[in-house]
C-alpha cells in the first residue's frame, strides 16, 4: 500500500503534483475563469464581504499564512489569520459581512471546529477547506472547498499542505474575480501559471538527491533555523514546524526583517541556517534585503543553505549549499519552495533513526482540545 515507498511519507511527497492537478481539475473554465460551484455562498454576498478571518492549526495554519498575503493583493479585503486555539478565546471581532475561511485536512481537529462553530453563532460565513469527505468541519461549514489530496496518512502533512494551498489560491482568485479588483489581467495570469504549476512541482522533485545527501550530513546537528519574507516567512515556519515533528530538532523559522531585532544573535559557526527567497524579479527589494542577510549570517560563521529561483545569480557567493527551485510568481512560490523541506526533513529523520510516519506524542488528527 505504500507502492513501494519505504514510507507512506515518501509516497506523499512524490504524489504532490498529482494531488494539486487533481484539485484544480474542473475549477477552470475554457476562457480560463474560476467555476467554484461548491462555493454555495451567494455571489452578492460574496461582494458584500468587508473581512476575511482564516483559522486552522499547525500546518494548515501556515498555509492560511500564505493565503493572507494573495487574498489581500487579490481582493483588497482585510485578511487575518489566527490559531484557531487562540481565536474564541479572545472574543473576536465578527459579523453578518465576515467571512471564515477554517482549513483542516482532517476535517475533525477539535480547535478549529470550536472556532468555526463560534464564528457562526456570530453570524459569519464558513467556507471549509477540507481534504476529508464528510467529515465534520466541511459538515457543519456554510461551504466547503474539497482539496482532492487523497487520503494523507503520515502524520506529518505534506500533499494536504501544498492542495490547501492551491485551494486558498483559488478562493482568492475568485473573490478577486467576483468583486472585480483592478487585478483583473493579473488574476488571469495567475490562474494560468496555477494550471502548469503541477509540472513544476515535478520538477522540483527530480532534482532533490543534493538536498538528501546534505539533509544525511547534518544528522549530528542539533538547531536549524530557517528565514523566509513575505510568503517566504511561512513556507520557513513550515521548514521548522517539519524539521521539529520528524527529526525531533529544534528549528525555529523566522521572518528575515525580523534578523536584526533579536534572532542574529543565535548565529554561530556552522549553525545550519536555510533561507527562502523571493524571485528577484518581481519584489526585487526584498530579494536584495534577503541576499544580504544571507551575506551578514554568513560573515558570522552560519552555513548557509539557500533556496532560490534558477537563474537567481546574486545568491551563488554566498551560499554554501544552493537548491534551485523554478521561477514562478512570487504568490505562488511555496507550491515549489516548501517541497526541498519536506525532503529535508524526511531524509534528516531517516538519518537518526526516527520513525518517519508516525512520530511520537503525535496523532494524526487532534480531536481534543
Ligand atoms: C503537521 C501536521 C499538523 C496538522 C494540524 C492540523 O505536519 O500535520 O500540524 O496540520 O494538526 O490538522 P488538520 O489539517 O487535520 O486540521
Amino acid at each position: 500500500e505504500k507502492g513501494g515507498y519505504d514510507y507512506f511519507m515518501l509516497k506523499e511527497i512524490a504524489e504532490q503534483p498529482k494531488a494539486v492537478a487533481d484539485t484544480l481539475l474542473g475549477r477552470i473554465d475554457a476562457s480560463g475563469l474560476l467555476t467554484l460551484d461548491e462555493v454555495r455562498i451567494p455571489v452578492h454576498e460574496l461582494r458584500e464581504i468587508d473581512k476575511v478571518v482564516i483559522v486552522a492549526c499547525g500546518t494548515a495554519f501556515h498555509a492560511g499564512l500564505i493565503a493572507k498575503y494573495a487574498i489581500e493583493h487579490w481582493t483588497r479585503i482585510p485578511c487575518e489569520v489566527e490559531l484557531a486555539s487562540e481565536f474564541r478565546y479572545r472574543d473576536p471581532i465578527l459579523d453578518t459581512r465576515s467571512l471564515v475561511i477554517a482549513i483542516s485536512q482532517s476535517g475533525e481537529t477539535m480547535d478549529t471546529l470550536m472556532a468555526l462553530r463560534h464564528a457562526r453563532e456570530q453570524g459569519s460565513k464558513v467556507l471549509a477547506i477540507c481534504n476529508t469527505n464528510g467529515s465534520t468541519i466541511p459538515r457543519e461549514s456554510d461551504a466547503v472547498l474539497y482539496t482532492h489530496a487523497g487520503p494523507e496518512v503520515a502524520v506529518a502533512s505534506t500533499k494536504a499542505f501544498l492542495t490547501q494551498l492551491v485551494a486558498c489560491y483559488l478562493v482568492a482568485l475568485y473573490l478577486g474575480q467576483v468583486r472585480g479588483t483592478k487585478w483583473g489581467d493579473e488574476i488571469l495570469a495567475v490562474i494560468r501559471d496555477l494550471s502548469h504549476i503541477s509540472g513544476e512541482v515535478e520538477r522540483v522533485l527530480e532534482t532533490m538527491e543534493p538536498v538528501r545527501e546534505l539533509a544525511r550530513s547534518l544528522a549530528d546537528k542539533n538547531t536549524v533555523l530557517f528565514l523566509g519574507r513575505h510568503v517566504g516567512y511561512p513556507v520557513a515556519l513550515e521548514g521548522a514546524l517539519k524539521l521539529k515533528e520528524l527529526a525531533y530538532m529544534h528549528a525555529e523559522g523566522f521572518a528575515a526583517g525580523e534578523l536584526k531585532h533579536g534572532p542574529i544573535a543565535l548565529i554561530e559557526e556552522d549553525l545550519p541556517v536555510v533561507v527562502v527567497v523571493p524571485s528577484p524579479r518581481g519584489r526585487s527589494v526584498l530579494h536584495d534585503k534577503i541576499v544580504s542577510n544571507i551575506q551578514e549570517i554568513r560573515a558570522r560563521g552560519a552555513r548557509t543553505i539557500v533556496i532560490a529561483e534558477e537563474g537567481d545569480e546574486a545568491v551563488v557567493p554566498y551560499a554554501d549549499h544552493l537548491i534551485r527551485i523554478p521561477a514562478t510568481p512570487t504568490l505562488l512560490q511555496p507550491l515549489v519552495a516548501t517541497v526541498p523541506l519536506q525532503v529535508f526533513a524526511c531524509e534528516l529523520a531517516t538519518a537518526r533513526g526516527n520513525e518517519v510516519d508516525q512520530p511520537r506524542n503525535l496523532a494524526k488528527s487532534v480531536t481534543v482540545e
